[in-house]
């Protein structure tokens, strides 16, 4: 197990085998806010093709996007409408990573940028993306301590709104918590995990990364904080995930596994970790008996 939280990190090699499926979603949903709108699917098309073609170049250079105005007054928005809601909510050390990365709202960070900076504080590196990848596909790349991050943005008319992973969600949501030393381990184990679980292991590990990577809660002192990019990065989920409505339970592994999740709806349940050590050691326990 240790050789696999102190798993080297990947070569460009490592992105010339081709040794999972990268499954693009490459017609948006219905109910997608651009779905309707031909500058925007065009626009989208064009950044997904950059990591498309990332993945081909043998520099492995991860390409820089000239985000438009628009895009920019997109992430502006959004950063700062959850910049008040996460001084009260967000766990501390989510709001120093952000502080340490450098985001702020005027400028949309580079993932080559933030995959340099990264990868100095845990070893962890990003990769672009072009959409949403299957679930044993996507987790997997955190073996090689890798997180695939789409680059693109979502809808103007819609910015507190995305029904797939933006950069903003990336960015402001997950990218952050990767400076955390306990939780990049944590993540690295997942993706070990995925590689060696059968089918239902696999289900199970999903719902574990999405109770907690994506809508955790930790105790800070007295306090319960978030720590899941899905809160993070949404204001409405934010404040939604501490109403006194929404039932918050401590952290049972056995629990979080088999409850399942409906990401089309706020989470009418959440729980909450004593320490990213904790979920460091007890996924390593679980994952031991694969
Ligand atoms: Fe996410």
């Amino acid at each position: 197990m240790n050789a696999v939280i102190n798993a080297t990190i990947p070569t460009k090699d490592d992105f010339l085998t081709e040794d999972v499926d990268f499954a693009e979603i490459s017609s948006l949903p219905i109910d997608h806010p651009g779905a309707h709108d031909p500058a925007y699917r065009n626009r989208r098309n064009y950044i997904a093709e950059l990591a498309a073609n990332y993945r081909h170049d043998p520099t492995h250079r991860i390409p820089d996007v000239d985000y438009t105005r628009e895009e920019i007054e997109v992430w502006r928005y959004v950063f700062t409408q959850l910049e008040e809601v996460q001084q009260r909510r967000a766990c501390s050390f989510y709001l120093q990573a952000k502080r340490d990365l450098g985001l702020h709202a005027d400028a949309i960070p580079q993932l080559r940028e933030l995959s340099y900076k990264l990868n100095l504080f845990t070893g962890f590196r990003l990769a672009p993306i072009e959409g949403l990848v299957e679930t044993r596909a996507f987790l997997t790349w955190l073996e090689k301590r890798t997180m695939l991050c789409t680059q693109y943005v979502r809808h103007h008319s819609r910015p507190d709104y995305t029904p797939e992973p933006d950069i903003v969600h990336e960015a402001i949501g997950h990218i952050p918590m990767f400076t955390n030393p306990d939780f990049a381990d944590f993540s690295n184990m997942v993706g070990y995990g995925a590689r060696i679980a059968d089918e239902q292991q696999l289900i199970e590990l999903g719902r574990l990364y999405w109770w907690t990577v994506e809508f955790g809660l930790i105790e800070e002192g007295s306090e319960i904080k978030a720590f899941g990019a899905g809160l993070l990065s949404s204001f409405s989920e934010l404040e939604n995930c501490f109403n006194p409505n929404v039932p918050k339970q401590k952290f049972d592994l056995r629990t979080v596994i088999n409850t399942e999740f409906d990401y089309s709806m706020m989470q009418p349940v959440l729980f909450i970790i004593p320490s990213y050590g904790y979920l460091k050691e007890i996924t390593k326990e679980f994952i031991g008996s694969f």
